[in-house]
């Protein structure tokens, strides 16, 4: 979910709704506002559907206000609908509160509320946060911040709060616990915007303060913010200065977030490797490894934790490492492996791979893993997110914001990274040759380029795309470092055309999904040029045996598929472990046509958030 909120002297709802859409890729089921007017009202403005949906319904409504919260949900709790839909307010009408995260005793916390009179208007943990504070404080007679702290010390869970009082137009609290919240500065304190993340604030505000956890935050117009944690005591802030530039957060010219995102990839790649991969010198830098050389080269083992697209990346970078740097490496769903009690120790060396930097799943991993004292190195694209500042160490991907809620530069650049550092960890244990360490060298610094003469075929992809529409099903197939590509390129469909769709080893297809092929069952298979070429064509031979309708994707030249294959899609040859860069982008694009011509919500599509912030 995405929260955003405002304090300060011009009006608050153009802010507050410029904010929900930067940030509507969090989640995008229900909006609302919430607004203190200009004599004092408490308007609560909420609609089941996109931010601006609700905005089209608000033309003749109260907007003013220069105080306001907002929220874009991602439904945990109760339907998509606008009365489960924040801000939620408090029974008096009093407070109103937008919240992102789960209030795990939620259910205890209702029932006690209910044997006290209290009623209920929708079915969200939020709603029951919010009477909670109302009742805490009546209670206790306290101040509405003091109420806030009570709460949320009988709180089991994860929460981003903002919350405002009728009674007080003057302020706007906070508080954060495992789910983000940033705060950004107006000159002399006299604005404050708050956040799910920085891209709502960039365009007013450079200063920045990341709230940690079980910290609450008051902000009042023309006063320094007062930040204080649950045990009540004072917390100095850290202001931080951000750059991130607007351009990259617009579409530029382009229909969708999504189609500007693969287009960027030659661009991102090269701002992944400035400083770190030194062509003239024939070698990668990464400081991470250079600061953490001895923690990392003693490792007995590496696991990848990470989700979705992220996995993906580590099966890619399992190879790499073991390959280059003769280190086992196990790679984990973040989700399996928070909960699987593993065995981990001190010498385990934990690599989490994350866009967002802030999939719960995976903040959770990293924090096991931490309490067994393994040392957490991070591979993260969002600069300041829970991730990149839980690890020990790590390396930004720095290929600018991922709008488009199916990952597309994100999973090249953490692939890039991964390859550093693999290559790095070797070249220090002496476990990869001097020429081979040159030679992926050299080819990474031409990899950009390839990806660009690559985008040519993209007309092409849109042709054949209209004969795949009708498709239900689709396989994958890929084999070595182009396995995991193949489960990223089914990943792709199923996310936002909405075919089902399946990867798999292409030797292993014969063990059982072979039975599912037949005339009208379209297998993509990634055929390029490497050591497993001739396996791979027998695979095709077996599809093909069945009737199965063949993509491939082949090496600039290749005549051997193109006699087999129904379509072909030709990337530049290169080394195998750098293959899955080029491979991946034909995958992308398919998944992107596809669901053109379906007329899908490509950046936006159905029941997914690109930021899963609960578990
Ligand atoms: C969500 C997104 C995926 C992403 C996954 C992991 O499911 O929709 O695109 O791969 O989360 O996200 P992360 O930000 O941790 O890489």
């Amino acid at each position: 979910c995405g929260i955003v909120g405002y304090i300060g002297t011009r009006q608050a709802f153009p802010v507050l709704i410029k904010g929900l859409k930067r940030l509507e890729y969090r989640g995008y089921d229900s909006t609302g506002v919430a607004l203190l007017s200009q004599i004092d009202m408490l308007n609560v403005y909420k609609k089941e559907g996109k931010v601006a949906q609700l905005e089209e319904t608000l033309t003749s409504s109260d907007l003013s206000g220069t105080l306001g919260i907002a929220h874009t949900r991602w439904a945990t709790h109760g339907i998509p609908s606008s009365g489960n839909a924040h801000p939620h307010t408090s029974q008096s009408g009093k407070l109103a509160l937008v919240h992102n995260g789960i209030i795990e005793n939620y259910s205890v916390i209702k029932e006690r509320l209910l044997e006290h009179g209290f009623t209920f208007k929708s079915e969200t943990d939020t709603e029951v946060l919010v009477q909670f504070i109302e009742y805490v404080k009546e209670c206790n007679k306290v101040d509405t911040v003091t109420a806030v702290r009570l709460a949320l010390n009988r709180v089991i869970g994860a929460y981003a709060i903002v919350l405002v009082d009728k009674d007080h137009p003057d302020q706007v609290i906070a508080a954060r616990k495992s789910s983000p919240l940033v705060i950004g500065l107006g000159e002399n304190n006299e604005e404050f915007f708050i956040a799910s993340d920085a891209t709502p604030l960039v365009e007013y505000t450079q200063n920045v303060v990341y709230l940690n956890d079980e910290e609450i935050v008051v902000l009042k117009r023309g006063e320094e913010m007062q930040i204080c944690n649950l045990k009540n005591e004072s917390v100095d802030p850290d202001v931080q200065c951000i750059e991130m530039n607007i351009g990259l957060l617009e579409k530029g010219g382009y229909p969708h977030f999504m189609l500007k995102e693969i287009y960027e990839q030659a661009q991102a790649m090269k701002d992944c490797m400035r400083g770190r991969l030194l062509e003239q010198e024939k070698r990668v830098v990464l400081s991470a490894v250079t600061h953490h050389r001895e923690r990392l080269l003693n490792a007995k083992r590496v696991i990848i934790v990470s989700c979705g697209t992220s996995w993906h990346a580590g099966l890619i970078g399992k190879q790499m490492i073991e390959t280059f740097a003769k280190v086992p490496v196990e790679v984990e769903y973040a989700s399996e492996f928070r909960y699987r009690n593993p065995v981990i120790d001190a010498r385990d060396v934990v690599i989490a791979i994350s866009q967002s930097g802030e999939t719960a799943d995976t903040l959770a991993a990293i924090s096991l893993a931490k309490e067994r004292g393994a040392f957490i190195f991070g591979i993260v694209n969002a600069v300041g997110s829970s991730i990149a500042r839980i690890t020990d160490t790590g390396t930004y991907i720095h290929v600018g914001p991922e709008i488009g809620v199916a990952s597309t530069k994100a999973f090249t650049g953490q692939l890039t990274v991964l390859t550093m550092l693999a290559l790095s960890l070797g070249k220090e244990k002496q476990t990869v040759s001097t020429t081979e360490y040159e030679e992926i060298v050299a080819e990474l610094a031409v990899i950009p380029d390839k990806m660009e003469r690559m985008l040519v075929f993209d007309k092409q992809i849109a042709e054949l795309a209209k004969c795949y529409t009708y498709a239900r099903n689709f396989i994958y197939l890929g084999r070595g470092y182009n396995f995991p590509v193949a489960l990223e390129g089914a990943l792709k469909l199923k996310e936002i055309s909405y075919i089902h769709a399946e990867g798999y080893p292409a030797a292993e297809m014969k063990h059982g999904p072979i039975a599912l092929v037949d005339a009208e069952m379209p297998v993509v298979v990634i055929a390029t040029h490497h050591q497993l070429y001739e396996k791979t064509l027998s695979n095709i031979q077996e599809v093909k045996a069945r009737k199965g309708r063949i993509l491939a994707i082949v090496t600039e030249g290749d005549e051997v598929v193109k006699k087999l294959a129904d379509n072909v899609i030709e990337v530049p040859a290169t080394l195998a472990c750098l293959s899955p860069l080029l491979t991946v982008i034909p995958l992308q694009l398919l998944a992107y046509h596809v669901a053109v011509m379906k007329g899908l919500d490509v950046d936006q599509p159905r029941n997914l958030a690109k930021s899963v912030t609960v578990e």
